[in-house]
Parts: C-alpha cells; structure tokens; sequence
C-alpha cells in the first residue's frame, strides 16, 4: 500500500483519516528519522503525531511535565523497542534557547523524531529526514503534503 517512498499529497477529511494516514506513514519511518510537521495551529500535527505512536504501540509516556518542549514515548519497532521523541517548539523563541535544552542529544541517535514547529529554525533543517506539511482546506479537511 505505502512505503518507504511515501511522497505526494493526499487529502483527509477527518481527525481519524488522518491519524490513519500517519500509520501508514509511520511504517516505513526507522530509527534515526527526524520528522518535521508543518502547519498553522489546528492544521493537526498533534493529530499526526498520535497516528505515529499507535504505529509503535507507545502506551507509556515516560515524561509529561506540565511544560515541556519534548515528551518521551516508549515504543516497539519491528520487535525491537524504540524511543519515540516528541517536540512542541511552539513556544521556544530563539535559537540560542535549542542549545541551551541540549536538543542535539535527543535528535541524533537510535530512536525516532517528530518535531512540531521545527520549521520555524532553519539551524535544525538538516537534521530532517521528512517533511509533512498539514494545510487547511475546509473545516474537517487536511491537504497532506509529505516530501
Ligand atoms: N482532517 C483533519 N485532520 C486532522 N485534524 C482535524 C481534521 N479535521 C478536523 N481536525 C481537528 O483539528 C484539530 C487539530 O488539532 P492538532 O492536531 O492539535 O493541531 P496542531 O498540532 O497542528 O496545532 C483537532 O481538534 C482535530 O479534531
Ligand atoms: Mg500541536
């Protein structure tokens, strides 16, 4: 159905279509990825998000501090465990505050990134291994770009 070369544009037309969409994408995702979601408020990065974490069957959520830019999900991938790293840089205001929150330690390494926001730093661009660009193009309709 898809795979590792799942590029193009896709529409969805509801919260679940999408999480399902991401699923499917996160099939062919392996450790090491980087993620980029990109997207205006509500456009559904976090929606997105959760589709990768029922992928890898992450139940438990090691951190969820009340604030936090990244939260720590435990996984399985191909039987193996996985780290799933999950970014909000939405509040962050300035690149210098990335180096202060050690980010490279939590980027590069053997598990898997999604980072909502990271556009916003072009510092961390190279590190992306996938584009997907949520676009809002009705009230329960999604354009999907993945690149
Ligand atoms: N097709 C769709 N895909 C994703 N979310 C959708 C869709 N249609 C409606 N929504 C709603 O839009 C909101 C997206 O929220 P969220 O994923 O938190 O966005 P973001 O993280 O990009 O700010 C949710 O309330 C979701 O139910
Ligand atoms: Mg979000």
């Amino acid at each position: 159905m898809m795979d590792d070369a799942m590029r193009g544009e896709f529409l969805s037309r509801s919260a679940d279509e999408t999480r399902e969409f991401a699923r499917r994408f996160a099939i062919g995702l392996k450790p090491g990825d980087v993620v980029c979601l990109i997207g205006t408020l509500g456009a559904g990065k976090t929606e997105f998000m959760r589709g990768i974490t029922e992928t890898f069957g992450c139940v438990a959520q090691l951190s969820s501090p009340t604030f936090s830019l990244m939260n720590i999900y435990e996984g399985e991938m191909r039987g193996r465990p996985v780290e799933l790293h999950h970014f909000d840089l939405y509040r962050l205001e300035s690149e210098k505050e990335l180096d202060g929150a050690g980010f490279d330690d939590y980027l590069s390494g053997s598990f898997l990134s999604v980072v909502e926001w990271g556009e916003r730093f072009p510092s961390l661009a190279w590190r992306y291994t996938r584009r997907v660009e949520l676009l809002i193009t009705g009230d329960e309709q999604r354009k999907i770009v993945i690149s």
